[in-house]
């Protein structure tokens, strides 16, 4: 089955150094995602924390601790590497939020399956 892409924001919805979360329509329903803008990357993972599958936000598109250099979730605290979603302190250190693949094409950010 060839790749799908699905339209999430542009790229200028998000600033650099910031995060926004987006509840994005697929044929297998919606899925709960965020993105992080950093150093000129886009990363994207599941909004979904290891530790108890619950959202990582307690503000809406606040995803990220308050120097900016960690996803933080808002329940229990747990950090998490922005590059790579690994848990790094918190009750699910040692696990990794899930990643999901996006595309930047045209100034826009896309949702690949
Ligand atoms: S739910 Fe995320 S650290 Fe507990």
């Amino acid at each position: 089955m060839s790749e799908q892409s699905f339209p999430i924001c542009a790229l200028a919805d998000i600033p650099e150094g910031d995060s926004r979360g987006f509840s994005v329509q697929t044929p297998s329903g919606y899925q709960d995602i965020f993105l992080v803008r950093k150093q000129g990357r886009v990363f994207a993972y599941m909004n979904s924390c290891p530790h108890t599958g619950g959202p990582l936000d307690w503000v809406p598109d606040r995803f990220l601790n308050l120097d900016g250099e960690l996803i933080q979730c808002a329940t229990h605290a747990a950090l998490f590497r922005i590059e790579n979603g690994d848990c790094v302190a918190g009750p699910c250190a040692g696990q990794a939020l899930t990643a999901v693949r996006v595309e930047v094409r045209n100034e826009e950010v896309f949702l690949l399956k």
